[in-house]
This record gives structure tokens, sequence and C-alpha cells, in this order.
């Protein structure tokens, strides 16, 4: 008895190489001046939006504690994107690699994006010198980033493609929703933000096209199985914020030189488990852009993701 293979079309998302590039030029900042000389943090002002931060439910600090966790929050969220985009990077590279004789514009595109990915990665670690000579601490980040970029690309690229597709639509979700108009967030890490989304909103259409090239011509049993991959990257990212959980926890500790009681921690470990499993995975498999990619692919993989979503908000 032969097997029936079933493709599946990614296509009618209207996304180009093209008009990615076209748009990926008109923005095209420079790390240097965007950060540095009089561009500086103000320690005075919180730094992320509430919606991801959820410190003012922790009603056992005070509204300085409250502020120095949003910070620490703040630092390892741009910390935790330099680590996820030195898989990115790679991941990009070979993906443009097997094909450079061909479409231009594509050559084009995935080389502009795997820079510009170069291009934050360098300007998030510019961040974190400057955040800890202005916070005074240093505060932990998981890593390093060689060993979870190993972890990940070790997955089918097609596992590896969804997950970056759900990263790069997160960042816009959080900028536009969550920070463009909060006027009490510091405008400084405001505008790194704003500098980032400007260019990921060109990576999350390379994205869906890339998850495109390497759908095509797959059975509906080898995209399943991708999504299980992409769900099993997931649980790693998982693991990985219980941990950033802690290490924010004792960051908090040593900067507010409070001891929390067993009581306070486990609402704390809680809550901000929760806070980071939202920012990091609910936020990005909620989102609609990667729920119409999913449903593209195969519309038992969105089902599949909607089941297990609320885990993660
Ligand atoms: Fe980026
Ligand atoms: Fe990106």
């Amino acid at each position: 008895m032969s097997t029936a293979i079933e493709t599946v079309t990614t296509k009618n998302h209207g996304y180009s190489y093209q008009a990615a590039l076209a748009a990926s030029q008109k923005v095209n900042w420079r790390v240097e001046d965007i950060i540095g000389g009089d561009k500086r943090l103000d320690f005075s002002k919180p730094f992320m939006p509430e919606s991801l931060a959820r410190v003012k439910v922790l009603d056992f600090l005070s509204a300085d504690e409250k502020r120095t966790l949003n910070q620490i929050r703040g630092n390892s969220y741009l910390c935790i994107f330099g680590v996820v985009e030195e898989f990115i990077l790679p991941f990009v590279m070979d993906h443009a690699r097997p094909q450079l004789r061909g479409d231009d514009y594509r050559v084009r595109a995935l080389l502009q994006f795997a820079s510009e990915e170069a291009k934050h990665i360098h300007l998030f670690k510019k961040f974190r010198e400057e955040f800890e000579s202005g916070f005074g601490i240093n505060c932990s980040v998981i890593g390093p980033p060689e060993a979870i970029a190993q972890a990940v690309l070790a997955h089918d690229p097609l596992a590896v493609v969804l997950a970056i597709l759900q990263i790069e639509w997160m960042t816009q979700q959080h900028y536009l929703d969550g920070m463009k108009d909060d006027q009490e967030l510091d405008p400084q890490f405001k505008s790194l933000l704003k500098h980032h989304w400007m260019e990921e909103a060109q990576h999350a259409r390379l994205d869906t096209l890339m998850v495109q090239a390497l759908s095509e011509g797959r059975s509906r049993q080898e995209i399943e199985k991708a999504v299980e991959e992409y769900i099993e990257i997931g649980a790693f990212v998982d693991d990985g914020l219980h941990a950033q959980t802690q290490f924010d926890l004792e960051a908090f500790e040593r900067a507010t030189g409070r001891t929390l009681t067993a009581s306070e921690r486990e609402k704390f470990v809680e809550v901000q488990t929760q806070a980071n499993l939202w920012t990091y995975l609910g936020s990005g498999m909620t989102h609609p852009k990667f729920q119409e990619t999913l449903q593209r692919l195969l519309p038992e993989a969105r089902e599949r993701i909607e089941q297990i979503a609320p885990l993660f908000c």
C-alpha cells in the first residue's frame, strides 16, 4: 500500500524579498547613533512595560524596589535577545548560502537580515556594559550563547525557523502594544527597542518566506514532526526562563540589600516565572501573524499550538 504524500502550501502571505530589502535599506541605523555619549539610561525610570514586567502585583515590594526589579527585567530582556540572535545569525547565513547564485533579491535580503542581527548583538552587548556601569551590580543572564545556539540549531531547520518567526513577531507586539505609547518608561531604553523593532519588522516577513521555503514539498507527517521539534525548542526555552527568574531574584536581593521571606520569595518566583513565560513564549505563540503562518502550514499545527499556549500566558 502506498502512502499518499500530502504537500502543503505556505504562500499567500504577500511578502517578498525585494520589498523586505527595500524597507530595510530605508531604516538602516548605526549602533553609534543610538547608544553611548549623551544617550544614557535613566535609572530613575522603569524600562519595561508593566504588561511584560508584572512587578506591581508584588505588593510586598516598595515603589523603588519595583522599579529596580523592572530594570533587572529590562536588562535580562535585551541580554536574552542578544543570546537568541546569536543563533538567528548563523541560521540565516546557512539558509542563504546554498543559493548564493539564485534570486539576487533573496541573497541580498537575507545577508542584510544577517548583518542586522550582527548589529543587534553588538548593540545589546553595548547596552549590557552601560547597564552594569549605571546599575552598579552584575546581573546574571542564561547562557553561554554558543551552548544555547548549539542546542537550538540541532533541530530540524523548519522547527528552528518557526521559533525564530515567533520571536520576531513577538518583538513587534512588545514594542507596539507595550512600549511605544508608555510615557513613563526611560526614553533611552525605549529608543533601543524602537530601533530594534524597525528592523525586526522586515525579519518577521523574511522568516515567513523561510518557513515557506523550508516547508515546500514536505509531507504532513514531516510538518507535524517539525512542529513537535518547535515545541521541544519551546520546552528548552521554558527551562532557561525558570533559571533566569532565579538569576533575577538573586540580582534583586543583591541590588536592594533585602532578603525576601520564604513566602515572598515563593510569590516572586511564581509571578516572575509566568511573566517571563508570557514575555518570551506566550506573546509569540498567540501572535496573530504567527498563528496565520501556522494555519497556512497546517491547520492542525495552529490548533496544537493554540492548545498549549495558555500555559505561557
Ligand atoms: Fe534583532
Ligand atoms: Fe531579528
